[in-house]
């Protein structure tokens, strides 16, 4: 039987307060945490309960090393994920890019037309923001694209049961950007192919950075309720 009293206020509530965080503690998350989390995140549906994500999750000093090749391949090779990003943001996705972006520069004290400020902040993602973990997604590349939505529907999932746990995070698409390195150190097979990063540990709460604050638009700019030929 779904629904009880105060649930939804209960999970609305932690969404709201989770939010991505872009500097962390060096404090590893014990072993048995990190099975807590996988564990409750594999309830996550799944067409035909294929349950297709393949994850690799590191601890130090392998994060640390993974994140040296990571900067190391971001400042001399060229970036191209497997799954390709989109090449251009139309409105209204552009301004909710663009605002993103100046909410999280604002909260670094980086000016905007500060190019090496930013390419710091940018070159940041792979020091994996310090964070003592990350876990590599990736699925079976014989699936096809579709099961990317799969995969999407377990990360919301992640996301929750780590703020539950009391862990912060931040979901990576920059480190698919360089599959060659994660296939190298996470011995990853070629039938898998990279779809992102998700950094988890415990924030450094003074960092500039973890002040980032997005908003949302209204859940009408997204969600038609259609009845009857017409909108209501
Ligand atoms: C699939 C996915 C990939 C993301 N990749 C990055 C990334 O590479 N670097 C980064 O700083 N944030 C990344 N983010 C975090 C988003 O920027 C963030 O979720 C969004 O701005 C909303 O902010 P919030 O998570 O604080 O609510 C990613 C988020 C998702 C869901």
């Amino acid at each position: 039987m779904n629904g009880g009293p105060g649930l939804i206020e209960h999970l609305e509530s932690s969404w709201r307060a989770r939010r991505s965080y872009r500097a962390f503690r060096p404090d590893p998350i014990p072993d048995a945490t990190l099975q807590r989390l996988f564990a409750a995140a594999q309830f996550a549906p799944s067409w035909c309960n294929t349950q297709p994500w393949r994850v690799v999750v590191t601890k130090p000093p392998e994060t640390q090393r993974l994140a040296a090749a990571l900067q190391a391949a971001a400042t001399s090779n060229l970036p191209h994920s497997e799954v390709p990003f989109p090449l251009d943001y139309p409105s209204p996705y552009k301004e909710r890019r663009v605002q993103c972006g100046a909410a999280l520069y604002q909260a670094m004290g980086i000016a905007r037309e500060d190019k090496a400020g930013r390419y710091d902040a940018w070159l940041r993602n792979y020091a994996l923001f310090d964070a003592p973990h990350v876990a590599i997604v990736s699925c079976d590349r014989r699936l096809g694209p579709y099961v990317y939505v799969d995969v999407g529907v377990w990360l919301g999932y992640v996301l929750t049961a780590a703020a539950a746990l009391g862990l912060e995070t931040c979901p990576m698409a920059s480190v698919a950007a360089y599959p060659e390195v994660l296939r190298t150190h996470l011995s990853l097979g070629e039938t898998d192919v990279t779809l992102f990063g998700l950094v988890m540990g415990h924030a450094d709460e003074a960092a500039p950075a973890n002040a980032c604050r997005t908003s949302r638009e209204p859940s009408s700019s997204c969600v038609r309720i259609f009845a009857s030929g017409r909108d209501e």
